[in-house]
């Protein structure tokens, strides 16, 4: 077996403490990883192709590390319902490509403004800003142009629109640009647990849902099934985000690769800021459990799912 590289070991050991847990953890993801970057690689356009600038922050900004973790929920639900791989490669690329956009976006100087991102500059800092926002806005195009045209996606054109109304929905106004917003208005504001929630599940649970739901258009699937799903990742969701504010204040710089602290400072609206660090990992491992027990319909193929429920609760970034 090719061994994992050095970063990627530790973003899943550093979640484990159980040998057997990251064992099985690393079979399952092992190949997802390398499918998804041999993918973006050959989709993003080459550095020393013009506009050259701008295709260097492109590259910069998607290939620079990160967990993977909506291709990983793309191929944990495609491995579950038995959808072949290649199928998902596409899928996986084209939400990962539009995960990139957003964190570029959401670091710039008018928005969460971030100097570190994935333990490297963020791409306003690295390149300047223009180039930033122009590279997230290409980002967004390629990034329909593979649902659009990926050949190894063997499935008929009526499941392509889908794939690409599901991904378009999760990004827009309703989605997570809609959660963006939300986010920006609410800086030092009190929210209910409620309205706290629906942002999170706009800025960040749409594009975990499009993960989550684009391997279930690729499959043939039951309706039972489907709905468990979609209660699954909406749980999944939540909880990611929250996972995310706590590591904001507990985790270190240098493990989470941004700035520990940045949320406190500039008064966002977080589960911990708002109510506490302990309601938070209460709410987190609610939600987790809710999560895992709205998968047992899947039995036992359903254990890359639980695996990566695990994983998105209990990571150290
Ligand atoms: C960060 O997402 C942005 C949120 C939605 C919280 P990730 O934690 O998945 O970031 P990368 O891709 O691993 O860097
Ligand atoms: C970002 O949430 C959600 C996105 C849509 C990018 P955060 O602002 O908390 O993400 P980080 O902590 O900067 O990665
Ligand atoms: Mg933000
Ligand atoms: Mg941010
Ligand atoms: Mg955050």
């Amino acid at each position: 077996m090719k061994p994992l590289g050095l970063k990627q070991i530790s973003y899943y050991a550093s979640a484990f403490a159980n040998e057997a847990d990251l064992m099985s953890f690393e079979n399952y993801t092992r190949d997802w990883l390398d499918r998804v970057e041999a993918k973006l690689e050959a989709v993003l356009p080459l550095a020393d192709d013009l506009p050259e600038r701008l295709h260097e922050a492109m590259r910069y900004s998607v290939l620079g590390g990160g967990k993977r973790v909506r291709p990983m929920l793309v191929y944990a639900t495609g491995m579950s319902l038995d959808v072949p791989l290649i199928q998902l490669d596409g899928p996986a690329a084209a939400i990962e490509l539009m995960h990139a956009f957003s964190l570029v976006h959401d670091d710039l100087p008018s928005m969460d403004d971030d100097d570190l991102r994935r333990g490297n500059l963020t791409t306003h800092k690295a390149f300047d800003e223009a180039t930033a926002i122009l590279a997230a806005d290409a980002l967004q195009p390629l990034a329909i142009h593979v649902l659009a045209t990926d050949k190894a996606m063997d499935c008929d054109s009526r499941t392509r629109l889908k794939l690409i109304e599901l991904l378009v929905n999760a990004c827009g106004s309703q989605g997570m640009t809609g959660g963006q917003s939300l986010d920006l208005g609410a800086e030092g504001k009190q929210l209910s647990t409620d309205e706290l929630e629906h942002m999170y599940r706009l800025k960040t649970g749409r594009l975990l849902h499009a993960s989550v739901i684009s391997a279930v258009l690729c499959a043939d699937l039951n309706n039972p099934k489907f709905q468990a799903l979609e209660n699954y990742i909406d749980h999944l969701g939540l909880a990611f985000q929250i996972r995310d504010d706590i590591l904001d204040i507990e985790g270190e710089t240098e493990m989470i690769g941004k700035q520990q602290g940045a949320d406190i400072e500039r008064s966002k609206a977080t589960w911990p800021a708002l109510f506490g660090m302990d309601a938070a990992r209460k709410r987190a491992s609610e939600l987790l459990n809710k999560a895992l027990a709205e998968i047992e319909i899947l039995g036992p193929s359903g254990e890359p799912l639980r695996q990566v429920a695990h994983y998105i609760v209990d990571r150290k970034l």
